[in-house]
């Protein structure tokens, strides 16, 4: 990217940041511990999760505005006053978590697996998201992913195995199971469950 454009997408972004830092005290809850799903999708995985875990503060991110009205809808629909949903990228909302919102669960349900060699770049679980999640969660919090994609899988795998702050949970069973828009779709099942160490 020429230098102007990288510097005006740079500034953007720190607008960006700026807002939602300003915006999460309130959508988030206030200080505290947090299950976060990034990427909702269409809520239904949230939605039964924060049921079945009435003690547990959730909120589950996206980009698009339209599944965020359907996952509000199916959360209203069950009357959850533990569960909430917010438009925000992933990297943003990380970058502008305050220091008091701890999260302790993170879930990450068949992230857009970005399968072209060329587009790996793009792919959420890395070792810079991963330094970010490592900042947000405190020692024993867990980080649970998956995805029916075999390469992103193992990409993943290897990116927590070589990070400092993240220690892979062999065998660890996976912690909920609820279906998913996309898992419904794809079917396949391949997860990791890493620990904060
Ligand atoms: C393939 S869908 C999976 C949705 C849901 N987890 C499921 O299993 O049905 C990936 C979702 O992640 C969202 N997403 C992609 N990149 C994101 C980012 N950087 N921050 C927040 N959400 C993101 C997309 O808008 C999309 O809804």
């Amino acid at each position: 990217m020429p230098t102007m454009g990288r510097e005006w997408a740079e500034a953007r972004r720190a607008a960006r940041v700026e807002a939602l830092r300003a915006r999460l005290p309130a959508e988030l809850g206030g200080p505290g511990e947090l299950t976060l799903e990034i990427g909702c999708g269409h809520g239904h995985w949230l939605v039964a999760y924060g049921a079945a875990h009435p003690g547990e503060r959730c909120r589950g991110i996206d980009l698009l505005g339209e599944r965020l009205a359907k996952c509000e809808a199916k959360r209203a629909r069950r009357g959850l006053a533990n569960v909430g949903f917010l438009k925000a990228e992933a990297a943003e909302l990380l970058d502008a978590l305050p220091a008091d919102i701890r999260l302790a669960k993170v879930f990450i349900l068949y992230p857009d697996p970005w399968p072209k060699k060329r587009q790996n770049w793009k792919r959420f679980l890395q070792a810079a998201n991963l330094d970010r999640l490592a900042r947000a969660c405190p020692r024993g919090a867990r980080l649970a992913f998956r995805t029916d994609h075999a390469d992103y899988h193992a990409a993943a795998g290897e990116a927590l195995a070589a990070h400092p702050d993240w220690r892979v949970l062999p065998g660890e069973p996976w912690p909920f199971e609820a279906p998913t828009f996309f898992q419904d779709l794809l079917r396949d099942r391949r997860d990791w469950v890493a620990e904060r160490r």
